[in-house]
């Protein structure tokens, strides 16, 4: 086991990068045994899972939706915060009872908690009756690890950070119509709160090249939608000196013809002029930009290692606002950063009284271990953060309703992907702006891109009609 030493990680250097293009394994090993896979985290993680899900098919394996019905069940795990670790041990509690009836039960750990040094080490001494921990670096060797499992608990955990695996298209995507595409992994930035960059390694980006073949390749196959995806996606190319620029990736991606392209996250600190600009400039990028802002106080920016003040932050803010008029934003917000006094707060909710977000994902500072802000002492009660987070999410929600209410009567473009769960004559799609939209339709438009008379504006969705 070798993981990534979270003092050195900040001082690592830019080392080249490596590209390895793997051909994943196939054979029948594992026919008719059945997996179940449960994703805790982010975009990177539902598109880890994707991935592992591919090699598993490649190896005979079938998906099943209930881990009662499986061989192997894998937990594809998240480290941002605090609650997903009790929700992960939780879990598999669960599943251990599961093995007394099924002796050759498989359990399986992988993700960014599996890269957590703390985490392996709680493992090794209370959880070894799991039989796998796989970490982030290390996804496409997955197979052979099952091919060769000893018994007992096995750690496969590398900190081989600086190469890019290229599988090609491996991938089982969860949809047919919309994929996340990767296009750099890791994060330079180590924000003070954020695990990250320990657990995903530095910033690399993947070849301009291949990442245009993905989206021809998706395109050819039917894909009306991509989204490009990253920690920080406007770093991209930033680590190598033959690499293009975000923007310019951006441009490249959008001259391909595809009908929709989206990208996360967004880091305001580097995102430049010219992205802004080729945003506007094509149709098919949409206008829908998440960007972060943690903290609307100067103080707890700096504290956080945010590279930027609130003015700056506004001043981005309002020139996607009069570059790309019709441009829906939403943003991160944390609560409770060690020692946030009142003032601070009140900066923060002057921040969203101002942009007046389309939505936002709003969090209690949660400790991680080995990061910075986690050795800060903090004397702030958890009920003065939980009110803290209350207050924020009632002003985020009257945004959030007052914006949906801005479409009543439209008509838009909507992307229709899924049934919708809550109503099974209708189906539900994104407009360009990535609302949600519950539409009455005939089923059959399922992935087209139909005009849609908005009927309804909820506070977290849109009602509509096909407008013929
Ligand atoms: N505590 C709470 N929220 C966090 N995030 C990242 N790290 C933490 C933490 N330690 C939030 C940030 C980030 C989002 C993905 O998760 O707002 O943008
Ligand atoms: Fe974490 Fe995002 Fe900051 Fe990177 S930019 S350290 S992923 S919060």
């Amino acid at each position: 086991m070798n993981l990534p030493d979270m003092k050195e990680a900040k001082s690592r250097n830019k080392e080249k990068v490596e590209f390895i293009y793997t051909n994943p394994l196939k054979s029948d090993a594992f026919s008719g045994k059945k997996y179940f896979i449960k994703t805790y985290g982010c975009q990177m993680n539902v598109h880890d899972s994707e991935e592992i899900s591919g090699l598993l098919e490649n190896i005979g394996f079938e998906r099943v939706e209930s881990e009662l019905d499986a061989d192997i069940i894998i937990l594809n795990t998240c480290a941002i915060r605090e609650n997903a670790h009790d929700k992960v041990f939780g879990f598999l509690g669960r599943c251990k009872h599961l093995k007394k009836d099924k002796p050759d039960l498989k359990l399986i750990l992988c993700g960014c908690m599996a890269q957590e040094k703390h985490v392996v080490d709680e493992i090794m001494a209370k959880h070894k009756y799991i039989d796998l921990v796989f970490g982030t670096h290390n996804i496409h060797e997955f197979p052979n690890y099952l091919m060769n499992l000893g018994d007992g608990l096995n750690i496969e955990v590398k900190s081989n950070e600086g190469n890019v695996y290229e599988t090609g298209e491996t991938f089982k995507r969860d949809s047919k119509y919309t994929a996340w595409i990767n296009i750099m992994y890791g994060c330079d930035k180590f924000c003070t709160y954020c695990i990250v960059p320990y657990t995903r390694g530095k910033e690399r980006s993947r070849k301009s090249k291949d990442i245009l073949k993905e989206v021809e390749c998706l395109k050819e196959k039917g894909y009306k939608e991509v989204t490009l995806l990253g920690q920080n996606v406007n770093a991209y190319g930033c680590d190598s000196e033959e690499e293009i620029s975000f923007a310019e990736l951006l441009e490249k991606v959008a001259q391909t013809g595809i009908d929709r392209i989206r990208f996360v996250t967004s880091h305001p600190w580097n995102f430049t002029d010219e992205m802004i600009n080729i945003i506007a400039k094509y149709p098919n990028i949409m206008p829908y930009i998440h960007l972060p802002l943690q903290s609307g106080s100067d103080r707890i920016l700096r504290l956080m290692g945010r590279r930027y003040t609130k003015e700056e932050y506004l001043q981005l803010f309002n020139k996607i606002k009069s570059t790309i008029p019709n441009a829906a934003v939403t943003t991160d917000i944390i609560v409770g950063f060690p020692n946030e006094t009142d003032e601070d707060f009140e900066e923060t909710l002057s921040v969203v009284e101002e942009c007046k977000y389309d939505g936002a994902f709003t969090f209690i500072y949660s400790p991680r271990e080995g990061t910075p802000a986690a050795k800060m002492d903090d004397k702030i009660a958890l009920s003065v953060k939980e009110d803290r987070l209350h207050r924020l999410n009632e002003i985020v929600n009257k945004y959030s309703n007052l914006n949906n209410q801005k479409y009543l009567g439209k008509t838009v473009k909507v992307l229709l992907v899924g049934n919708s769960e809550k109503d099974d004559s209708k189906l539900y799609g994104y407009t360009e702006t990535m609302k949600l939209v519950n539409v009455i339709c005939d089923k059959s438009l399922i992935g087209e891109i139909v005009d849609v008379k908005i009927t309804e504006a909820k506070s977290f969705s849109l009602d509509g009609i096909v407008e013929k």
